[in-house]
């Protein structure tokens, strides 16, 4: 696959039109969501309780005590939402199924009231000619679940793929794109390790108990939907562009190795090579023992994938620092730190930096090999409608969105094999521990109305689809 730069012709005495770059024919375009951050109605239609109803319960775990209970209310007004993303011209729409409102209890009994919900989501994009592209977890895990260990739970992967053929046979005749797992590092080490996320638990052990359950509820998920003629299988992680600070430096480059290692080779190894690397499975052992990996598991989780999904926001930066204590979110990470340069940074306080995007992107190709696809990528930006208007310039918006699409042609230009792109999110919703207060999306949302505006971000997005390409 190329990407061109082409111009259009020029008559003589016209001015030249803009280049434009172009990505290559049928490269697909589209957003992203998932349905604890938009669909609201958190007990209706029998819907039971997930982690995170849970833990957005629990004082101080979220800011200013924001729930998921009604965010943007999708699920009732998710034929508007259909209609705001024709209109934009998307190609394709990524959003999750809430396993609480299939399985209500987790295991057992089918809420067939859940499955008509995303019957009817999946028939509405049909109807517009917009492709569903399914993610099975995203975060919202049954409470009754997490209650008998969750993840760190062995049982909970065999539920998982339970769920999963639940939700295939009913979807299946209609949805092209099944993901399993949205960023399982986030589920493991912010659910399990640093307690940033639900379920709020602090213990390295069970983290890494987490990742192997996560990975073989993959794998088991990944060969029933095979079996059952799933056409293209992928699962999502938001694998780290992880920068030595000095890279010359020998101790640096150590350090970037051990972040890179729980980042992202403790997933990638096992899912595409079928085996954790000897320095990571070293590394869980000053944790745990390791008898919660049976005999054929990694074998089980090397499932053969069509996709591997990529979500990207900002880099790390990593340099030795004898004394430094390990950061939450990454057990044996002793003596490293994550100090951040400065640099321009997004409303999250994240860096900047599309170039790091392309290597990332580059490198994913090169130790891995599987087509690839961003199936997240964008800002938080306060930018709100003045008074009276209907208007919002999120022009830094723009500039990212731009940024990270100009290094996603770099890639593609040096071999790369990127399938396409979803920005995150179509609309603001609610970002997890952050609540509100962060707003992602291309589409305004006024929580206290639920009115609708598109931002300036989403009638650019809607260009550069429309041209397939960049001016
Ligand atoms: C990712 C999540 C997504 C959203 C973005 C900002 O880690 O997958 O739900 O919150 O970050």
């Amino acid at each position: 696959m190329t990407a061109t730069v082409t111009s259009e012709s020029v008559e003589p005495g016209e001015a030249a039109q803009p280049a434009t770059a172009r990505f290559p024919d049928g490269f697909v375009w589209g957003s992203a969501t998932a349905s604890y951050q938009i669909e609201g109605a958190a007990t209706e239609d029998g819907r039971g309780p997930s982690i995170w109803d849970t833990f957005s319960r629990t004082p101080g775990k979220v800011f200013a005590g924001h729930t998921g209970d009604v965010a943007c209310d999708h699920y009732h007004r998710y034929r508007d939402d259909v209609a705001i993303m024709a209109d934009l011209g998307l190609q394709s729409y990524r959003f999750s199924i809430a396993w609480p409102r299939i399985q209500p209890d987790g295991t057992g009994p089918v809420n067939t009231r859940g499955l008509d919900f995303y019957d009817r989501l999946t028939d509405e994009l049909l109807g517009q000619g917009i492709q569903p592209v399914v993610t099975l977890y995203h975060w919202d895990l049954p409470q009754a679940l997490e209650s008998r260990g969750g993840w760190a739970s062995r049982e909970t992967a065999l539920a998982f793929a339970e769920y999963a053929q639940i939700a295939y046979a009913r979807l299946g005749d209609r949805v092209p794109t099944w993901t399993t797992l949205n960023e399982p590092w986030c589920s493991a080490f912010l659910g399990y390790a640093s307690g940033r996320h639900a379920p709020g638990v602090q213990d390295p052990a069970s983290a890494f108990r987490a990742v192997h359950h996560l990975l073989l509820g993959h794998g088991l998920a990944a060969e029933a939907l095979r079996a059952a003629g799933a056409g293209t299988i992928g699962i999502t992680l938001n694998p780290d562009a992880v920068i030595p600070v000095d890279p010359a430096s020998p101790a640096d480059q150590a350090a970037a190795r051990i972040a890179d290692g729980l980042h992202n080779r403790i997933f990638l190894d096992p899912l595409i090579k079928g085996a954790y690397p000897d320095d990571m499975r070293e590394l869980m052992s000053r944790f745990t023992p390791l008898d919660f990996i049976s005999d054929g598991d990694e074998k089980q989780i090397n499932q053969p994938i069509d996709v591997l999904g990529v979500n990207y926001y900002t880099p790390s930066y990593v340099s030795a620092k004898p004394g430094q204590p390990a950061a939450p979110e990454a057990p044996g990470t002793e003596g490293i730190s994550f100090a951040k340069p400065a640099g321009p940074v997004t409303d999250m306080n994240w860096l900047i930096e599309p170039d790091a995007l392309r290597k990332l992107l580059e490198r994913l190709h090169n130790d891995y090999g599987v087509p690839l696809m961003i199936t997240e990528n964008g800002a938080a930006y306060p930018e709100v409608p003045a008074p009276g208007s209907d208007e919002v310039h999120d022009t830094r918006r723009v500039e990212y969105l731009d940024g990270h699409l100009r290094a996603c042609l770099d890639a593609i230009s040096n071999g790369v094999d990127l399938r396409g792109y979803f920005v995150w999110s179509l609309m603001d919703n609610f970002e997890w521990a952050e609540g509100y207060a962060k707003r992602f999306g291309v589409i305004h949302v006024d929580y206290a109305t639920q009115e609708r505006r598109p931002k300036d971000s989403a009638r650019w997005y809607a260009d550069v689809i429309r041209r397939n390409g960049l001016e």
